[in-house]
Formats: structure tokens, C-alpha cells, sequence
């Protein structure tokens, strides 16, 4: 279905938030996103109807729960391409980040001591490998961010090395919204024997991603930015590398077989999903997977592009705008900019005042505010329920701003 305003507009009613919160223009869902009453629905019914632990009840309602959330397995795993097996739910991507921080030295080559990362990434994905490398063995390396907002790829080529161990990168930056050229940075990486992780938390909420096509090892995402509940969130791992890995938790549900003494493992995905999990966030995670997939990422993706492309158009228009956005088209619903030199957060809540949501500060990337040169940017960002009228909206608001420090 190709998204139009007006069929935007009718969307929008699938999202109770905006019912109960009348002339709200929500442009933060970078940060978040906001949920259809289906995924709500889900997981209501969930506790309403279906509430048991799963894996271990011989009973009927937990073989049902089980077998629940086996199926969001298999529709997260297709969504993707990727095998079931190959699906590890975690709370988010930070958390699937960490699990591989703290396991992948359990696969890595002798010899091999280098994490390539990059200017532009979330400290997401930047702590938990400065914390490797402070627990010894490793050293971190980052890839340049060009003038115009991209990723220098030269750059990368040239930091790469046998040495290298692991190269993680962003596939959309949750500041500039550059889309980076994954599937030819894993085939790069992959000629040095570098194992590759892509942060999709910003890109599984718009872009169609095929794990085969990218060829990536590792891929996390949040079900939080695309729909699905909070503390939901998946790690996709290439199973021959999984049956390898070392748990990350240790407790229940990732056994084999425990003596006083030992324990074997479970095989993946249970060897690393100790305790019980989140299993209605699972459930309702899927749901929202069905519902992105009823209107089809490409459509979602194109839509965003329209927005993106009005709204820069527009925001250009105002004057004294510094946009931190790249001309290629590959866009997607970010845009960070300052208004003339006034303080991020003081545009952000005058913005307020109209009921418009932008996020401003450093979006958890000091690094990059330090590569741009800036304290901060007000990042506005747009998803499948904003309108033509939303980017209007904020255009005259920053006017006003505008006009107030003039
Ligand atoms: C690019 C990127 N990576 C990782 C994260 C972390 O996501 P979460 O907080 O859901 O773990 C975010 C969140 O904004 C992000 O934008």
C-alpha cells in the first residue's frame, strides 16, 4: 500500500496515542516509537488470556504460551531472513550489544585484536566495547565521519586490518540519518576475516533488511522503535557462530544438563536467554512485525523519504538553519539542525508550547557533537503516522522561534 497523506491520516487512527492526546505532533520516534492498538491489544490479551511460563509446564496453557512465542520467533526470524534458531530476544539493541561485547572473545581468532567502530555510532554501540577493551586484549579503532555527513569508506579500508577482529557499525545514524553502505562494509570486513555487526535499531523500523543480502554476522535492533513494546529487542546471530559463542546470562532455560559441579548448555537461541523472558513483548512485537509488514517497508521507507525531503525543503526556507543531513537521497525520517545559535534544548521546548515533540541534545553521540562541532541538534524524526501537516506545523513553529530571538 504506497503511503499518501490522506491514507497517512487514516493510519494515524490505529494509534490511540493521538486520541488521547489531541493536536499532538509526535516527532521524536527515533527515540521511540508510538503503537497501534493491535500491538497494545496483543499484549493484553496476552496477560488476559494466555499468561503462563513457557518452556517448562507440561500444561495446556504453557504449551500454549510456548508455543506463542516460538511463533514470534519464526515471524521475527522471516522478517529478516534468518533462521528461528538464529533468533535471540533481548531487552533491546544496547542489551544484544553487550551479550556480544561480553561473548564474541570466545570465537575470536589469536592474533586478531582490533574493533572497528565509528564516529557516528550510539553509545550503545561504542561502551560496551570501550569496556572490552578496558577489561584487556583489545584495542578500538573509529571510521571517520566526512563533511558531508557520510561514512568515509576509504577511511575504513584503510583502518582495516588482519588484525582486525570485529568491525560494528550503525546502518542509519540516529543523528544525521545516513543510511551506510552495510552489505559493502561487511564484504570489505569479511576480506580481512573481520566478524561484522550491524546496529539496525534506527533501520529495522523502516528499511527492508535481509540478513543474507548484508551478510552480516550479528544484527540487534529494539521492538520499542518500530512499534513493539519496550523491553523487547532481538539479536540475530549466524548459527554456526552461535553454537560456538559462551552464554552471556547464566541461570535457567539456557541448560542441558547441571550438576553440582557443571553445567552443559542448551543450544541457541536458549543458551543465551537465561531467565524467564519477556514473553507477551515477544508476542507483541510480532504483531507489530505483521503490522509493518501489511504496509510494507518500502512504502514506509518512501513515505519517510517524502517527509524528509518537504521538510528540509521547508526548512532551508526559514534561514539561519544548519542542517546536518547529507544531499544523497538514500534518506530516511531524521533530520538534526540548529537554529541560528540558539541552545538545542531552548528550540526544543518553545516547540512545546505548540504541543510539537522534537528531541535536542547529543542523542546519546557525543562523539559525533564533537566531531560536528556542536553541544547538541534538535533531531526531528518521522514514522509511518506523520503527515505533511506535522512537518507544516513544526516549520511555523520554528518561525516563531525564530522571530522571538530576532
Ligand atoms: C543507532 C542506535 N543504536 C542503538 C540504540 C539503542 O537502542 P535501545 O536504547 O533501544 O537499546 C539507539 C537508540 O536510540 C540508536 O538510535
Amino acid at each position: 500500500m504506497k503511503l499518501t497523506n490522506s491514507s497517512v491520516k487514516k493510519l494515524k487512527e490505529d494509534f490511540p496515542i493521538f486520541k488521547n492526546n489531541p493536536g499532538l505532533i509526535y516527532l521524536d520516534s527515533a527515540a521511540t516509537s508510538q503503537r497501534p492498538s493491535v500491538v497494545i491489544q496483543a499484549f493484553v490479551d496476552f496477560y488476559e488470556k494466555e499468561n503462563a511460563n513457557i518452556s517448562r509446564g507440561v500444561y495446556t496453557l504453557a504449551e500454549k504460551a510456548t508455543r506463542r512465542y516460538d511463533e514470534a520467533r519464526e515471524v521475527i526470524a522471516k522478517f529478516i531472513g534468518a533462521n528461528p534458531k538464529e533468533i535471540i530476544f533481548t531487552r533491546n539493541a544496547t542489551e544484544g550489544l553487550n551479550l556480544l561485547s561480553y561473548t564474541l572473545n570466545s570465537i575470536i581468532p589469536e592474533g586478531k585484536n582490533e574493533i572497528l567502530i565509528t564516529e557516528m555510532e550510539h553509545h550503545s554501540n561504542l561502551v560496551p566495547w570501550q569496556q572490552l577493551v578496558q577489561r584487556g586484549g583489545f584495542n578500538l579503532k573509529f571510521v571517520q565521519v566526512k563533511d558531508d555527513f557520510t561514512l568515509d569508506i576509504e577511511d575504513l579500508k584503510e583502518k582495516l586490518t588482519d588484525k582486525t577482529a570485529i568491525v560494528s557499525v550503525t546502518h542509519i545514524s540516529n543523528v544525521l540519518g545516513t543510511i551506510n553502505p552495510v552489505e559493502e562494509i561487511s564484504r570489505i570486513a569479511k576480506e580481512r576475516g573481520a566478524l561484522v555487526i550491524v546496529d539496525a535499531a534506527q533501520s529495522a523500523p523502516s528499511i527492508k533488511i535481509d540478513v543474507k543480502k548484508i551478510d552480516c554476522d550479528f544484527i540487534v535492533f529494539s521492538g520499542h522503535k518500530m512499534l513493539g513494546p519496550g523491553g523487547i529487542g532481538v539479536l540475530c546471530g549466524r548459527a554456526e557462530l552461535l553454537e560456538k559463542m559462551h552464554p552471556f546470562n547464566f541461570g535457567g532455560g539456557m541448560i542441558k544438563k547441571v550438576t553440582l559441579e557443571n553445567t552443559e548448555f542448551a543450544s541457541p537461541p536458549e543458551r543465551f536467554e537465561a531467565g524467564t523472558q519477556n514473553i507477551a513483548g515477544a508476542i507483541a512485537l510480532a504483531e507489530a512485525i505483521k503490522y509493518l509488514d501489511k504496509i510494507g517497508l518500502e512504502n514506509i521507507q518512501e513515505w519517510e523519504k517524502e517527509l524528509t525531503f518537504y521538510a528540509i525543503k521547508k526548512l532551508k526556507e526559514i534561514g539561519g538553519m544548519k542542517i546536518y543531513n547529507s544531499e544523497s537521497d538514500k534518506k530516511i525520517g531524521i533530520i538534526s539542525f540548529n537554529l541560528k545559535d540558539i541552545h538545542p534544548h531552548d528550540v526544543a521546548s518553545l516547540l512545546n508550547d505548540s504541543k510539537i515533540a522534537i528531541r535536542a541534545g547529543h542523542h546519546c553521540a557525543m562523539p559525533l557533537m564533537k566531531r560536528l562541532e556542536v553541544v547538541g541538534t534538535c533531531r526531528a524524526s518521522f514514522y509511518v503516522y506523520n503527515t505533511l501537516e506535522d512537518v507544516d506545523a513544526l516549520i511555523s513553529a520554528l518561525k516563531k522561534v525564530k522571530e522571538k530571538f530576532e
